[in-house]
């Protein structure tokens, strides 16, 4: 195997300067809330990879499947000579996408791209290994600050899979798409994996599963702040809530005190103090309308060329070229 190249651009250094500005702004506002990339260290990657085998959690499985049905139209309609993959994580399903596109002849380098390193490390050097004829260069950055770094040449797909574009809230979420089109050129590719909108009854349990995976990778920004801040929340005092907002068409992460609490953060010289019952967001993830993340692709600079939707409207993929 040729061991992959790891571009490193948020050094552990980095990401505690970054955290200390989010923890600060996120703690003292009012209602508290916190970025959900900070669920990611090795410990949030690993319950990450266990929520998607719980049986709750439906949109793994289901971009999976939808993928491994259009991989060949994907590969034929593309025939990229570089993926790109932002938030790749454990690159799991990203492998049918390796099959097709290494099948179809053009593909020669693939790009995974994550914010925790333990997580990339571990996906490019398995990738390495099982693609022995692929270039594999990772990235350990923030896909919100720094997608001029990722590496150029050979004609690009960048794929956002898994959802993760839920994630950014609305004004983020228009700013990381109009930046991905300003880091491509004319022609170039993004492959967007997205939730769709569903019946509630089907979205909550998936963000409050029976066995408390998600809770405790909810939780898990908590243990972060504590090792990366020296803060000292007790996370067993916080309890997990995912809640459907009809309005925004997303599912709210909070984490509410279950007893009053007051915080201590050394490296921020803060004490943070939490009211019984109050409830801090630590996630949103929004679920789609077509037609409108269509028009946000359009809106970006994007032509959209493809939509892919499973049987049952969970999940869709689309692809768009950079006009
Ligand atoms: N794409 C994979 C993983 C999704 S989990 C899948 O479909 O299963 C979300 C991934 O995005 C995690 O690996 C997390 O570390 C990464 N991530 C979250 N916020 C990020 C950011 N701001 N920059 C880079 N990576 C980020
Ligand atoms: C990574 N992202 C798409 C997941 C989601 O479904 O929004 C993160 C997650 N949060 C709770 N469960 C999974």
């Amino acid at each position: 195997m040729t061991a992959p190249l790891l571009d490193i651009h948020l050094t552990d250094d980095d990401l505690t300067t970054a955290l200390r500005t989010d923890a600060r702004t996120g703690l003292t506002a009012e209602p508290k809330s916190l970025p959900p990339k900070w669920f990611y260290d090795a410990r949030g990657s690993e319950l990450f990879e266990r929520i998607t085998e719980l049986p709750e959690y439906y949109p793994t499985r289901t971009e999976r499947a939808l993928l491994a049905g259009v991989v060949g139209e994907i590969a034929a309609a593309a025939h990229p000579e570089v993926l790109v993959e932002l938030g790749s994580g454990s690159a799991a399903k990203t492998r049918l996408l390796l099959d097709a596109l290494t099948a179809e002849g053009s593909l020669k380098t693939y790009v995974p791209q994550d914010v925790s390193a333990s997580a990339l490390r571990g996906a490019a050097e398995q990738i390495a290994t099982e693609y022995p004829n692929l270039a594999v260069h990772g990235v350990v950055s923030d896909f919100t600050a720094t997608l001029h770094n990722l590496p150029r040449g050979g004609r690009r797909m960048i794929a956002f899979l898994g959802g993760t574009i839920g994630n950014l809230v609305p004004a983020e979420r228009a700013e990381f798409l109009a930046d991905i089109n300003e880091v491509l050129e004319p022609g170039e590719l993004l492959l967007l994996g997205a939730g769709l909108v569903i019946d509630p009854a089907i979205l909550v349990p998936a963000y409050d599963d029976a066995a408390g995976v998600t809770a405790e990778f909810n939780r898990n920004v908590l243990h972060v702040l504590n090792h990366r801040l020296g803060a000292d929340f007790a996370p067993e005092k916080f309890e997990h809530i995912a809640v459907w907002d009809p309005d925004n068409e997303w599912i709210e992460m909070r984490l509410r005190a279950t007893e009053p609490i007051t915080a201590t953060i050394d490296d921020l010289d803060l004490t943070v103090d939490f009211a019984a019952g109050e409830q801090m967001r630590t996630e949103i993830s929004a679920k789609f309308r077509p037609e409108a993340l269509r028009t946000e692709l359009t809106t970006a600079g994007f032509a959209p060329t493809h939509t892919w939707t499973d049987p049952d409207a969970r999940f869709a993929l689309f692809l768009a070229e950079r006009r």
